[in-house]
């Protein structure tokens, strides 16, 4: 059974009126097996491409392989076993990459991750409006990436998102069946706070 959009809201609740949008997208791992087209992955990187970033300095590259293409198996191999269990399924995976330093000098980018972060939410929620599903992953093979993506020495994997359409659940190892439902979020009193940030308690 394909868990729809509309499911999603009905298990997340707003505490104030934002877009309906950010609640519905979430990181799905049931997939369909479907390919995903350089077409569709162009325009998902035609909305990252306009996130913001330090000194517009653009820091995110998109290193893709298609389901299909020779490209997908080295991709699909960097995936650790859990996540391979379902990313099989997607019909593109996409590392996203970011440039540490500045192009016109060479210095240390300290905003190359924050930069990069708000180009794969773009990436996302254009992926979202498309009727396509996203689930980014850290749980690869960081070790080997640099070689098989061709990374060098100034640019570093953020994650490996699986693009894909709409699986069936029941497909899913069953212990995946079983957290395949959209994730609650903390309350709004718990992350924005006037002037400074609350004291933790000391352990
Ligand atoms: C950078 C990053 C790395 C992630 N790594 C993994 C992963 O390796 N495996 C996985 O199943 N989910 C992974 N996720 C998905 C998160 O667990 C998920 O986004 C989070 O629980 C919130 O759920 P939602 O995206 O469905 O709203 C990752 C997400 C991000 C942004």
């Amino acid at each position: 059974m394909t868990i729809l959009e509309t499911d999603v809201l009905l298990t997340r609740s707003s505490e104030a009126e934002a877009d309906r949008q950010f609640i519905r997208r979430w990181s799905p791992r049931a997939m369909s097996g479907e390919v995903v087209t350089l077409g569709e992955i162009e325009q998902l990187v035609e909305a990252a491409r306009w996130a913001p970033s330090c000194f517009n300095s653009q820091p995110w590259r998109f290193v893709y392989g298609l389901r299909g293409t020779p490209q997908w198996k080295p991709m699909l191999d960097l995936i650790m076993d859990m996540n391979q269990s379902w990313a099989k399924d997607a019909g593109a995976l996409v590392a996203i990459v970011a440039r540490t330093t500045f192009e016109h000098n060479n210095a240390p980018a300290p905003t190359h991750s924050f930069d990069t972060g708000s180009a794969w939410m773009s990436f996302a929620l254009q992926a979202q409006s498309m009727g396509l599903v996203t689930h980014a992953m850290w749980g690869v093979e960081h070790d080997q990436a640099p070689v098989v993506l061709n990374l060098g020495e100034v640019y570093k994997l953020q994650a490996i998102v699986a693009v894909g359409r709409s699986g069936d659940k029941q497909e899913l190892p069953q212990p995946l069946q079983d957290r395949e439902v959209p994730s609650s979020r903390k309350a709004i009193s718990e992350l924005a706070f006037a002037g400074q940030l609350p004291s933790e308690p000391q352990y």
